[in-house]
């Protein structure tokens, strides 16, 4: 049997809801593996097998989805500490630290992440790379949209010994797309490493105008991996 994407990214996802206990106040993560997690504690509570949860969504489309499965949900206002959070990510570098944010959700990530306890990171073998920006694919960084061209060129310029591109992110009608926080995302195409990444998360920072970079760095407590292992028979 050869198990899709979107099966394996729901065997890490059921495996991060083990972590779930009864009274725990969640961090509930955004995006396609995410979703599978959040899928898994509306029915536990239905069943009745998890009980007294309050959810912290990280996204307006985590939030209509946990209220259509009937989770309890507050804010970091009314929960600062969160037991647990549990999200997905684009990218897991050896040291798990983490790109995330290409669901464009970031800011809301970081800061429901950032005052975690534990978070559980929850990801399919693709995600995995030898450091961040590996991939080739973006490294999201939201702006805010005054002058975003203005911000955007500092980033790339901040990064130009990485071989950084700097693209405005579109929705699919062509127009740019907003966050949940109404600014845009700029991402960042890498042709080599980013050396330090403190202190190029740091950098990016320090550019006013930049609102959040997706580099989650030192934050991620267990990461959680499905990985697809084949057998081959051969007869005689
Ligand atoms: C949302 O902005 C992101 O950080 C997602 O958590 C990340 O993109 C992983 O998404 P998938 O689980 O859909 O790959």
């Amino acid at each position: 049997v050869i198990l899709t994407q979107d099966e394996l990214k729901k065997i890490a996802a059921y495996k991060a809801v083990e972590f779930v206990e009864s009274g725990m106040v969640l961090g509930l993560g955004t995006g396609s593996t995410a979703k599978h997690a959040v899928d898994r504690i509306g029915d536990l509570l239905r069943q009745g097998k998890l009980t007294n949860i309050v959810g912290i969504p990280t996204s307006k489309k985590t939030e209509e989805q946990a209220l259509s499965l009937g989770i309890p949900l507050s804010d970091l206002d009314s929960h600062p500490a969160i037991d647990l959070a549990i999200d997905g990510a684009d990218e897991v570098d050896p040291h798990l630290n983490l790109v995330k944010g290409r669901g464009g959700s970031l800011l809301r990530e970081k800061m429901v992440e950032g005052a975690c306890k534990k978070f559980v990171c929850i990801v399919d073998e693709s995600k995995l790379v030898k450091h961040l920006g590996g991939s080739g694919l973006a490294l999201p960084v939201e702006v805010v949209p005054f002058c975003w061209k203005f911000t955007a060129i500092k980033l790339q310029n901040l990064f130009e010994r990485s071989g950084c591109v700097a693209k405005l992110r579109n929705d699919c009608e062509g127009k740019p797309f907003v966050t949940d926080n109404g600014n845009y995302v700029v991402d960042l195409y890498l042709k080599k490493d980013l050396g330090d990444l403190q202190i190029a998360s740091d950098a990016t920072l320090r550019i006013a105008g930049v609102v959040e970079n997706g580099m989650f760095l030192d934050m991620a407590t267990t990461v959680i991996v499905a990985v697809l292992v084949l057998d081959y028979f051969f007869g005689i």
